[in-house]
């Protein structure tokens, strides 16, 4: 297994390398690749910048030119769910494009040709995903996320959730665009602007791949505040405690 981990941002990885052993690394497409083992596991590092073609331009670089045979993406994502509050974890196992629309020629959110909309996320990997988030929440969260930053952002005890993530390239400031896309898919959970790019790459590879993200803000009008002070203060430190655990399972 060689396992390629990607996050959009620095603040969303910070850490991750320095646990590495014996990282090396490689530059392609703009992009700088870490190789190395993180507790024993062969993994490759790697930020792909914000959006679906970066992530999907990452993600085919890991499968085709570092070989990676499964892949993570861990970050952040806005709220598409009252129960999914800041702070909360969200797992996807489904991934879908919620800005993809050739209607009235295929279906809304229907991927062109390929026929589908929805790209499940590998159960296997999904499933050590959510037991390393939950062993996070229940063993690291209190000492890996300082008090100041529990009581700042309101992070008592948080939930983990799985379902449908949305992504599409647009970065969402509206409750009002949020009850759209539920009105359309009433089983969203978050929405970001990577994940499903990824999925539908590794569908088409024939790649296992999980998504994990922490609830940053409620996509809502208040979301460039939430965000920015959240990827800053504490988005590091979720990513680092969940996939410390989940590469050492
Ligand atoms: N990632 C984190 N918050 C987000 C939002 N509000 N919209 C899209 N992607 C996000």
């Amino acid at each position: 297994m060689r396992l390629g981990l990607v996050s959009a941002l620095q603040q969303e990885q910070t850490g991750l390398i320095d646990l590495m052993a014996h990282p090396a690394r490689m530059h392609s497409g703009m992009r700088e690749y870490t190789l190395g083992e993180i507790e024993g596991l062969e993994c490759v590092c790697v930020l792909s910048r914000i959006g679906k073609v970066a992530a999907a331009a990452t993600a085919t670089t890991l499968i085709e030119r570092f070989g990676v045979t499964h892949l993570v993406f861990t970050g952040v994502a806005g709220s598409g769910d009252a129960a999914a509050k800041v702070g909360d974890i969200v797992v996807g196992s489904q991934l879908l494009q919620h800005d993809v629309d050739a209607s009235p020629l295929f279906p809304r959110f229907e991927i062109p040709l390929i026929g589908k909309s929805r790209f499940a996320a590998d159960a296997l990997l999904t499933g050590e995903l959510v037991q390393a988030a939950q062993t996070f929440l229940e063993q690291d969260f209190h000492h890996l996320v300082p008090e100041a930053e529990r009581q700042r952002f309101r992070l008592h005890q948080p939930a983990l959730h799985a379902g449908l993530i949305g992504s599409g390239d647009e970065f969402i400031t509206e409750a009002a665009k949020i009850r759209q896309l539920k009105a359309a898919l009433p089983d969203l959970l978050a929405v970001e602007m990577e994940g499903a790019a990824v999925a539908q790459v590794c569908h088409e590879f024939g790649i296992g791949f999980a998504v994990l993200r922490t609830i940053s803000d409620a996509a809502d009008e208040a979301a460039p505040v939430g965000f920015t002070e959240f990827i800053d203060a504490v988005a590091a430190r979720y990513a680092f405690g969940i996939m410390r655990r989940f590469c050492r399972q």
